[in-house]
């Protein structure tokens, strides 16, 4: 059988149509600061402040930065697991910004999230098979049988055996507990996974076999990440394209190999300065930053970036940077552009 002219049209049609996953417009996540006799906000965490970006279809979107620069509250946030303070997250169409109820419990089965510590977000009381029942359950499954051999199917993808049905999750190691966290996520045919550092916590030596666990699975379930890390060189096995945050913002996204090769914020250059070359031809010099993380409960003014910057302008104190498209795909929010 041969591909037709008309076929092609159609695939390009379809593919236009359907690009887009997710959509996540000026989101912003503040945690309010409490304080004094009355517990009354006194402030606030400016953990996500004004981050825009798309997903599209079947793609994995990295995202990095340092401890604490906010990509576990922009994931969280996306997946409706905390409230958006403003913005919007437009996902497979629809504005799930703000929907409750049935609505919210719809959505959720399209989404899933993967942890850092799959430990944590066990039940160690819970066989596992019941582990990865729930999903089902929740969503008004009831044949058990039917239940147990879709639990069954999903170990056996994950490369657990079938015994592990009937075992608690102190009985596996980090890396075969992450394969249940995965089970458990896939169990509803989910279109999107956020993976919040799923590797981090895991050795070395099963970090690759868990990250290549993941990357089959996205194109047996046809899935689309959000992969989110602190590890540039896990990052950039696993993602398409990469956003890099810094205190909250979103200060350079684009095509994986624009960032490793031509980064253009001086925060991305730092961070891929800082990445161990391992041929001496091509030794970049080191990019050491001074000073702290600025808190996001008091970022400063203009750019964030600015008081660290080795190359700030006096206007980079004043002028917040706008996040703009400088060349083909490939966005910066930086003054010197
Ligand atoms: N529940 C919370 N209440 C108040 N502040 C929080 C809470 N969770 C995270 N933060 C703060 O928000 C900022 C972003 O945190 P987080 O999203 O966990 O960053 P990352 O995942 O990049 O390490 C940090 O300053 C962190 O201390
Ligand atoms: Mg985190």
């Amino acid at each position: 059988m041969s591909i037709t002219e008309r076929d092609l049209n159609h695939f390009g049609e379809t593919n236009a149509a359907k690009d887009k996953l997710l959509e996540v417009r000026n989101l912003k996540t503040y945690y309010p600061i409490k304080g004094g006799f009355f517990r009354r906000t006194i402030g606030q965490v400016k953990a996500v402040d004004d981050i825009s970006f798309e997903i599209k279809k079947g793609e994995t979107l990295g995202l990095v930065g340092e401890s604490g620069c906010g990509k576990s509250t922009a994931g969280r946030t996306i997946l409706r697991l905390l409230n958006a303070t403003s913005g919007q997250i437009i996902f497979d169409g629809k504005d799930i910004t703000n929907v409750r109820g049935k609505e919210l419990r719809q959505a959720r089965k399209d989404f899933q999230m993967v942890f850092q510590d799959p430990y944590a977000s066990l039940n160690p009381m819970q066989m596992i098979g019941d582990v990865i029942s729930e999903p089902f359950k929740n969503f008004g499954y009831k044949n058990k049988k039917e239940i147990k051999e879709e639990v069954m199917n999903l170990l056996n993808r994950v490369g657990l055996p079938e015994d592990a049905y009937y075992k608690y999750a102190h009985e596996f190691s980090g890396g075969q507990r992450q394969r249940i966290g995965i089970a458990r996520a896939l169990a509803l045919k989910p279109k999107l996974i956020v993976a919040d550092e799923p590797v981090s916590a895991l050795d070395v030596s099963v970090q690759s076999q868990v990250l290549n666990l993941l990357k089959e699975l996205q194109s047996d379930f046809d899935l689309t990440y959000l992969f989110i890390a602190h590890n540039l060189s896990v990052v950039k096995h696993m993602s398409d394209r990469i956003g890099v945050m810094y205190l909250g913002n979103l200060v350079e996204l684009a095509d994986k190999n624009a960032i490793y090769d031509e980064p253009l914020h001086p925060y991305t250059q730092a961070l891929i300065s800082a990445i161990p070359e391992p041929d001496p031809k091509r030794k970049r010099e080191r990019i050491v930053l001074t000073g702290d993380l600025p808190s996001p409960a008091n970022p400063p003014t203009g750019c964030p970036f600015h008081t660290r910057c080795p190359v700030a302008k006096p206007e980079c104190s004043e002028v917040k940077p706008t996040f703009k498209e400088v060349k083909p795909g490939h966005k910066v929010a930086c003054l010197l552009y």
